[in-house]
């Protein structure tokens, strides 16, 4: 029985789009930051009598299409554990999973949940895996989960095949940072992020020129956070996000996740910057807004956004780190 525990990342150079569904490859590299104030946490057992997998995450029962992703998922590491002649590769598996992120309410859960379970698994099933083919294995359940498992900030290239696309660690040269979370839904989108790229990248007129901008988004967002130029990978943050949400609107049906909320938060950050924090939001797939900011000012951040808005609940988080396994019990 083997237990792991990871954290969500949260883009800063978005990705949106695949260029490959059933191998989840993306049509640009996109850069994030992990969180330390969320975190998924999974345990999976071998059964030997069993003759199906069960999952449960947060204590609900799976069942249907959402057993048979994670079935999918296990499919995949139980092939590899094949032809590594391993004997777990025989067995079935019971995943538990409990979850601090919010799920599906455009906080990460699913990076999280699949860089968790790809940690706990391939080690219940023998595999001796290194960070770069665990990345690649996340991915296969959930793009984003490529970046989780590493701390701190990471790149996914985009890549062109299975072996080819998978996150790597980087170092951020400038002074610590910080995340505030203005969590204005937890609701559950109302569309997956994986049916909603599909849409944009069918429909958008402007897809093309997102995955150009974009590409050149992660390239200068590289240099900022070689030289530890923060002022520029906010700005870049903010312009990802906004070229993202733009071509999620510009498809037929149009996909909006942001609210009227999320968008007052981005105003208040502009405001918040010409008094002299530097502060940059982002947000994903749905309203809640994430600000990025220097460590040393976001107690002083947190307090303005909790006058200016007092119905919005806020949490600063740290920066988080790798995924790791907790408890190895046969
Ligand atoms: O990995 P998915 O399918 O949950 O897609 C995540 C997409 C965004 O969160 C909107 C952007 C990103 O790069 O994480």
């Amino acid at each position: 029985m083997i237990t792991a525990v990871a954290h969500p990342n949260i883009a800063l150079i978005k990705y949106w789009g695949k260029s490959n569904e059933e191998l989840i490859l993306p049509v640009t590299s996109s850069i994030s930051v992990t969180l330390a104030a969320y975190e998924t946490r999974t345990t999976v057992e071998l059964l030997p009598a069993v003759l199906q997998d069960q999952a449960t995450i947060n204590g609900q029962v799976l069942e249907g299409a959402e057993l048979k992703k994670i079935t999918n998922f296990l499919n995949i590491i139980r092939q590899r554990a094949t032809a590594a002649n391993l004997s777990e590769a025989r067995h079935f598996a019971r995943v538990t999973s409990t979850n601090t992120v919010p799920t599906a309410a455009g906080l990460a859960s699913s990076a999280s949940g699949y860089a968790a379970l790809a940690v706990a698994a391939a080690t219940a099933y023998g595999l001796e895996l290194g960070q770069q083919e665990l990345s690649k294995l996340a991915r296969r359940g959930s793009g984003s989960a490529a970046r989780s498992l590493f701390g701190g900030f990471a790149l996914w290239n985009a890549g062109e095949d299975d072996s080819t696309s998978y996150a790597e660690q980087l170092v951020w040269s400038g002074e610590p940072v910080e995340m505030i979370i203005g969590v204005i839904s937890t609701a559950q989108k109302h569309t997956s992020s994986r049916n909603a790229m599909r849409v944009t990248a069918e429909t958008s007129p402007f897809f093309d020129a997102w995955k150009s901008s974009n590409t050149k988004n992660v390239e200068a967002a590289l240099r900022a956070i070689e030289i530890g130029d923060f002022v520029s990978l906010g700005e870049l943050t903010e312009q990802s996000t906004m070229q993202m949400h733009a071509v999620m609107l510009s498809s037929n049906p149009s996909i909006r996740f942001l609210a009227q909320d999320s968008f007052e938060l981005f105003d208040a950050c502009t405001r918040y910057r010409n008094e002299g924090h530097t502060v940059y939001a982002t947000a994903d797939a749905g309203p809640n807004v994430k600000m990025i900011c220097l460590a040393k000012d976001s107690k002083q951040i947190l307090k303005r956004l909790q006058d200016d808005f007092p119905e919005i609940d806020f949490l600063i988080s740290k920066i988080g780190g790798a995924p790791q396994v907790l408890e190895e019990q046969s």
